[in-house]
């Protein structure tokens, strides 16, 4: 693939990907605007902290991995140092102790605001924390389907080197250069205006609205895949050990038993080895194509709620 075909992509991608977000949810963008234009102006995901805490928890939830916001350390003692001297170094080579003294507590300041209220993180990273946490996915935002991951054109390809940049250009194509970025104003400023959206939007009937659709939308996928255990193990088929899953009651008698094929496993035990990741494709449950990890997490928690209760 050539560097040219990669940038095209790339920059057909960006504007489908600005669209999305500006245009199919108006209700939503109304209240996102400020935190995805400081993500696509500053790099930085400005929640505030206790909607950045809720944000990881989510992600952690969906099992979502965005390294940089779950294992993210604050800056060490050392590296502030070295940013605090670097910030002298640009008015002057000589400075007094005292002097040294008060631009690292500045430093130290403004980075620990940072880390807590509005990290730098790269733009996919940003994207899919802003939106999955939500409920909304981005799985198909991108049309790169040689990608791992939603907005994998970065890692994958390594060009565009500056995805945010690609982006922002796909934005300004879109709705103009004005419509973008608002004044003069710092990236501190503007992440203290995107924490306080967040805060208006969390507020929001918006907000209470996708949370309960998300929550929904799980209840229903995990019973979905329920209904198919039900279906092959109370049909009676002489090649499918038969389990009452249709009666709640029974099973919660039966998931602390031996199984019929494994007897050196409980029930509990053998699901949640056949919901899990490393069963094989012929012990998974439902055998083939494995379901979404979420999906069977789900359900693992709804047989967990069936165990009896003196068992623990
Ligand atoms: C397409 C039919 C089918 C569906 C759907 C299905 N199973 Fe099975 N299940 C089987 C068959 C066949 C076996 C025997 C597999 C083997 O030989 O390992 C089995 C075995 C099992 C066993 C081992 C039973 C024992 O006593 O050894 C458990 C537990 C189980 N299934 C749970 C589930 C759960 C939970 C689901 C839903 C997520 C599910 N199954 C969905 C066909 C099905």
């Amino acid at each position: 693939m050539t560097t040219k075909f990669t940038q095209f992509t790339a920059n057909l991608n960006a504007r489908r990907i600005a669209r999305i977000v500006t245009e199919s949810m108006p209700e939503v963008y109304r209240y996102l605007e400020k935190p995805f234009l400081v993500l696509l102006r500053c790099g930085k995901l400005a929640l505030g902290e206790s909607y950045l805490k809720w944000t990881v928890e989510q992600l952690r939830e969906m099992d979502i991995d965005v390294p940089r916001l779950s294992a993210r350390k604050p800056k060490s003692k050392h590296d502030l140092r070295l940013l605090a001297i670097a910030n002298l170094h640009r008015k002057g080579w000589e400075y007094t102790e005292q002097e040294l003294a008060d631009e690292l507590k500045l430093v130290t300041e403004r980075n620990d605001k940072i880390f807590r209220n509005s990290p730098t993180v790269d733009m996919s990273d940003g994207l899919v924390a802003l939106f999955e946490s939500l409920g909304i996915s981005t799985s198909d935002w991108s049309m790169d389907f040689q990608t791992y991951g939603s907005f994998a054109f970065r890692e994958r390809f390594g060009v565009p080197s500056n995805t945010r940049n690609t982006l922002r250009e796909g934005l300004i194509v879109l709705k103009g250069r004005d419509a973008i970025f608002p004044g003069k104003k710092s990236c501190d400023e503007l992440a203290d205006e995107s924490a306080a959206a967040i805060e208006r939007f969390r507020q929001s009937d918006v907000f209470a609205e996708l949370i309960a659709e998300k929550q929904k939308r799980r209840e229903v996928s995990a019973s979905d895949l329920m209904r198919r255990c039900v279906k092959c193990h109370t049909d009676y088929d002489p090649e499918i050990p038969y389990i009452p899953f249709d009666q709640p009651s029974a099973v919660s008698n039966l998931l602390l038993q031996p199984t019929e094929l494994n007897p050196n496993r409980t029930m509990m035990e053998d699901i949640v080895y056949r919901l899990g990741d490393v069963a094989t494709e012929k012990e998974r449950m439902p055998m083939g194509p494995i379901y979404d990890r979420k999906v069977r997490q789900d359900l693992v928690r709804y047989f967990e709620g069936l165990l009896p209760k003196d068992s623990e």
